[in-house]
C-alpha cells in the first residue's frame, strides 16, 4: 500500500497537469503546498512520529515537495508562453510599421563641429565663457571705452544687475588669458547677442569662433596663414580669401576678412565673414593688472585674434537665403542637412 504522501503527490500532480488556467493551478498550490495544504501538514505531523520513522518519512517529504513545485512552476511556464502567443497572434506582422523619424545635426552644428576640427588640426584648444558677462569683460578689458557706440542700450540687452548678454566671443580672449600665462592658442564656439533689427541677415542671436593666438613674434603673416588655411579646408582650394582695412578698438592693425569661393552659389561675390587683427597692447595691459602680474607683456609679445560669423559661413556653405531659417525649426529646412 503506497504512503500516504505518495497518494497526495499522485493526487497533486494530476491535479497540476488537469488545471485548465492559472486560477485552477493556484487553487491546486494552496490545497498541496500552501501554509495548511495538505502535504505541508505532514511537516508538523513529523513531530508525532517515531523516531525510526522520521528520517524516511522526511526524506519523502522533501522528494514530494520537490515534486510538486517542480510540476507547478512547469505548468506555470506553459500558461505565460500560451500568454505570449496568444498576444503575438493578434499582430499582424504583414501590416507596415510605424516609421521611426531619424533626426539630424542642425547646420549651425555642422559647421562648428567642421571649424573646430579645422582648427584643432592646427593646435588650437577650446576655450569657454558664460553668455551672461560683465561689462568689462565684454567691453573694458578690450579697449572699448564706455562711449563706445556697442555699450548704447539700444543695442545691447542689458540685465537689471548691469551684466549683459555677451555682444561677441571676444569676451573669451580675456578670461583665456585670465586663466593661463602665454602662449596660448584658443578657439572659442559660442552664442553672441545684439539688439539688431531682425532680419534676412541679422538675428538677436547668433554665433561666432573666436580665436586668439600670444606668442612670442606672431605677426599678421601668421594670422593670414591661420585664416587662409581655414577658408580653404571649409570651402575649398579655390577659395579666394582678402583682408580689408579695419577698426576695432581691440586689434592693432585690424583686417576684415572677406572670402570669394568659385565652389559656390554666390561665388562671384565677396562675403564678410569675420573681424580680426594683431591683440591692441592696451588688452594686454587690462589683463596684467586684472592678473596683478606682467605675464602679458607687449614687449615681449604679440597675438592675432579673429571672430569668426558662424551662420554667416552656414549660409556660404550651404547656400541659406535667410538667417532666421536656422531658428525656426522647421523641418523642410532641417531635413535637408541630413
Ligand atoms: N568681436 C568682433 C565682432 O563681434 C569681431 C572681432 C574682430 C573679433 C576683431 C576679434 C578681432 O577677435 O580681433 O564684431
Amino acid at each position: 500500500m503506497p504512503h500516504p504522501l505518495e497518494q497526495l503527490r499522485e493526487d497533486a500532480l494530476r491535479e497540476i497537469a488537469d488545471a485548465p488556467a492559472e486560477q485552477a493551478l493556484e487553487a491546486a498550490r494552496v490545497k498541496y503546498v500552501g501554509k495548511s495544504g495538505s502535504i505541508s501538514a505532514w511537516g508538523d505531523r513529523m513531530k508525532t512520529l517515531a523516531a525510526e520513522d522520521r528520517p524516511v518519512v522526511g526524506k519523502l517529504l522533501n522528494q514530494v515537495r520537490d515534486a510538486v513545485a517542480a510540476a507547478i512552476e512547469a505548468r506555470a511556464a506553459q500558461f505565460r508562453a500560451r500568454k505570449d502567443t496568444d498576444v503575438l497572434g493578434k499582430i499582424d506582422i504583414s501590416l507596415p510599421g510605424t516609421p521611426h523619424e531619424v533626426g539630424s545635426l542642425h547646420p549651425l552644428t555642422l559647421i562648428l563641429e567642421r571649424s573646430i576640427q579645422i582648427f584643432r588640426r592646427m593646435g588650437f584648444a577650446l576655450a569657454d565663457g558664460p553668455d551672461v558677462e560683465d561689462e568689462w569683460h565684454c567691453f573694458d578689458a578690450l579697449n572699448t571705452p564706455p562711449d563706445h557706440p556697442a555699450r548704447n542700450e539700444q543695442d545691447t540687452f542689458y540685465l537689471p544687475d548691469g551684466r549683459l548678454l555677451r555682444t561677441h566671443t571676444s569676451t573669451v580672449q580675456i578670461r583665456a588669458m585670465q586663466a593661463a600665462a602665454p602662449p596660448l592658442r584658443v578657439i572659442a564656439p559660442g552664442a553672441a547677442y545684439r539688439r539688431d533689427e531682425v532680419d534676412a541677415t541679422h538675428s538677436a542671436q547668433f554665433h561666432q569662433i573666436e580665436g586668439l593666438y600670444v606668442d612670442e613674434n606672431v605677426s599678421v603673416a601668421d594670422l593670414k596663414g591661420a585664416i587662409e588655411f581655414f577658408m580653404h579646408e571649409l570651402f575649398g582650394p579655390d577659395t579666394a580669401v582678402q583682408f580689408r582695412p579695419h577698426y576695432f578698438p581691440f586689434t592693432e592693425p585690424s583686417l576684415e576678412i572677406y572670402v570669394k569661393s568659385k565652389a559656390l552659389k554666390r561665388g562671384e561675390q565677396w562675403i564678410e565673414v569675420a573681424g580680426s587683427g594683431m591683440v591692441h597692447p592696451a588688452v594686454f595691459e587690462a589683463v596684467n593688472e586684472a592678473r596683478g602680474d606682467d605675464a602679458y607683456d607687449p614687449d615681449r609679445w604679440t597675438g592675432y585674434a579673429f571672430g569668426l560669423g558662424m551662420d554667416r559661413l552656414a549660409m556660404i556653405l550651404f547656400d541659406i537665403p535667410d538667417i532666421r531659417l536656422f531658428a525656426q525649426n522647421d523641418l523642410r529646412f532641417l531635413k535637408q542637412f541630413a
